[in-house]
């Protein structure tokens, strides 16, 4: 698979210098991250959804970043800047700052008119997407010039973008853990069998690490560097690490160290609540559903997948095999532009 590190090809936003083949791309417009994958060139875009604007008088003027740019300046912008981030909870909370979010990434992609019009196009929608928020996805992508838009759940991409055949009569489970949203979706024979949805996921262990350190160690600790914290904790395997932050009493600088553990601790309601959504799709599949679910296993994806010890909780809670994605946080993008190239898939699970 194609990979392209985020923001290290030096045009200032990570947009691939190949450009769209005219095959089409995939958009995964996350609450965190950002990905564009073309059908031919594979990854084109990866950055923050974070764009720096200008404020003016009360309104947003200028765009003076997107992407890793504006996330610089997150707890340093001056005066009249602001960092936005176009979507809460998998959600778009502001659909003109959206507009111009997806304006500004197509514009270094497909930079003229006649590209952008000519573009087919697989945006991800989470599997609970309301008509309201399908619509303004739709609205958004219009007014960015794209040409045609197919919107597919998010989860069914991602259990693509793992090799599985959404046409096939067979059932599948996919668990889709990003920041702002996590999604269970059992699908199979060209259709969403069940969902459950819950605005609870990587943000959220985030600010039960952020409130852990608060209560357990009396240190107040900015709410990125809880995020780092959090992320280093789980890709670093030594047994304790250091954190720095205010004391909550005295106002001095200090540091704590933080064990594995802790954080796993810190987390656990999160992943409760994310194996409680598992519970309700399981409960609403018929026999030989579950049974299919059972002998294939559970597929895995999404960033905050990688929190460690959820698979196993998975497969303790269940008895059925964890199927972590290798790559989780592009698989829905890369998923997306694979049904991209099948005209049946799109038609069976297009929700747009
Ligand atoms: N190694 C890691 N361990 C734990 N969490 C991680 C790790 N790497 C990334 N994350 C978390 O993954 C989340 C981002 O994942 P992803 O890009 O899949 O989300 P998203 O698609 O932007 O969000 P959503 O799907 O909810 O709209 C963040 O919360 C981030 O902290
Ligand atoms: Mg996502």
């Amino acid at each position: 698979m194609e990979e392209v590190e985020r923001g290290n090809n030096g045009n200032g936003n990570g947009a691939s210098s190949k450009g769209v083949s005219g095959k089409g791309i995939s958009i995964d417009l996350g609450t965190a991250n950002t990905l564009v994958w073309d059908v031919q060139h594979g990854m084109l875009y990866n950055q923050p959804t974070m764009m720096a604007l200008s404020f003016n008088g009360g309104r947003h003027s200028d765009v003076l970043g997107v992407g890793e740019s504006a996330e610089e300046l997150v707890g340093r912008s001056p005066d009249g800047v602001e960092v936005v981030r176009p979507l809460r909870d998998g959600v778009i909370t502001d659909l003109e700052t959206t507009r111009r979010f997806l304006r500004e990434i197509l514009a270094d992609i497909a930079p003229t008119w006649l590209q952008r019009r000519r573009l087919s196009v697989v945006i991800g929608v989470p599997a609970g997407a309301t008509a309201l928020e399908r619509r303004a996805l739709l609205e958004a992508a219009e007014e960015a010039g794209i040409g045609r838009a197919h919107l597919l759940p998010e989860p069914v991409c991602g259990a693509v973008g793992c090799g599985v055949d959404p046409l096939a009569p067979r059932a599948h489970l996919v668990v889709d853990i990003g920041a702002g949203t996590s999604e269970v979706a059992a699908f199979g024979a060209g259709g969403v069998l069940t969902f459950r949805s819950s605005p609870v996921a990587g943000d959220e262990m985030t600010s039960a690490l952020h409130q852990y350190i608060r209560h357990e160690h009396q240190l107040v600790v900015g709410e990125l560097q809880a995020e780092q914290a959090k992320i280093r904790a789980f890709s670093d395997p030594s047994p304790s690490m250091v954190v720095e932050g205010r004391d909550a009493v005295s106002g001095k600088a200090r540091v704590v160290n933080l064990s594995p553990e802790e954080v796993t601790e810190a987390v656990a309601s999160v992943t409760d609540e994310i194996l409680a959504c598992l519970t309700g799709c399981l409960d609403d599949l018929p026999p030989q559903a579950v049974s299919d679910i059972m002998t294939e296993g559970v597929i895995i994806v999404g960033g905050a997948s990688l929190s460690p010890g959820f698979h196993k909780r998975v497969e303790d809670a269940f008895g059925v095999a964890a199927l972590p994605a290798d790559e989780p946080l592009s698989r829905v993008a890369e998923g997306g532009a694979r049904c991209l190239s099948n005209p049946d898939i799109l038609s069976a699970y297009d929700a747009a």
